[in-house]
């Protein structure tokens, strides 16, 4: 079977994060095609213009990863309405410089993570708006506002309820026809 990696990026350094414990069950419950594994992205260095043409070492290293993914899962949480400047940050130094854009038409999707309410609405429809300028064909269905986390974990505290399961198998079913579709 054709395996396609994707690369996972979490807009959360904190290390209790929501995102990321959902992040690890998208890893956990991602069918066999899929290979899931997180890029890091708390080392990098904020974007600047001056240093795109000369950049450190852990930006290459950052643009190399998602260069060799086939495709790129979001999973964040919302700031003030809007995206985590940690993750903003990764998608400048993924984009640039001009003419070396590593989301360049690599499949994505992504998920937010909120204990409030209304499960990140916001970032997520931020995320889908820079994808268009990352270039990223972003699939549209199922929309993931993952709201009220504190409920759906497990006493454990890293494993999601059996519904949320579901919810998060289903969404990973539709995102490998959408990887396939693209990367075919
Ligand atoms: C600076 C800041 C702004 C926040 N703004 C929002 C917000 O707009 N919407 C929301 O649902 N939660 C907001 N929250 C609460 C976060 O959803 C919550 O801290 C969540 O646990 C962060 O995700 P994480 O657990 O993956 O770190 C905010 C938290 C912080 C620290």
């Amino acid at each position: 079977m054709d395996t396609k990696k994707v690369a996972v990026i979490v807009g959360s350094l904190r290390k209790e994060s929501f995102n990321r414990k959902v992040a690890n069950e998208f890893i956990r419950l991602a069918p066999k095609s899929l290979e899931l594994e997180i890029v890091e992205i708390k080392d990098l260095p904020f974007f600047s213009e001056d240093i795109e043409n000369d950049p450190p070492q852990v930006w290459i290293d950052f643009k190399t990863k998602i260069a060799a993914a086939d495709a790129i899962l979001f999973v964040s949480p919302e700031y003030n309405r809007t995206i985590p400047g940690v993750l903003k940050n990764a998608m400048e130094i993924g984009a640039r410089p001009p003419k070396q854009n590593s989301w360049k038409g690599k499949p994505g999707a992504v998920a937010t993570v909120s204990p409030g309410l209304i499960g990140g609405l916001g970032a997520n429809q931020t995320i889908r708006e820079a994808a268009v300028s990352l270039n990223i064909p972003m699939m549209q269905q199922p929309e993931a506002y993952i709201g009220q986390i504190k409920d759906k974990l497990l006493e454990d505290g890293v494993t999601v309820n059996e519904k949320t399961e579901k919810f998060l198998k289903d969404f990973l079913e539709v995102f490998e026809k959408w990887v396939m579709q693209i990367t075919k």
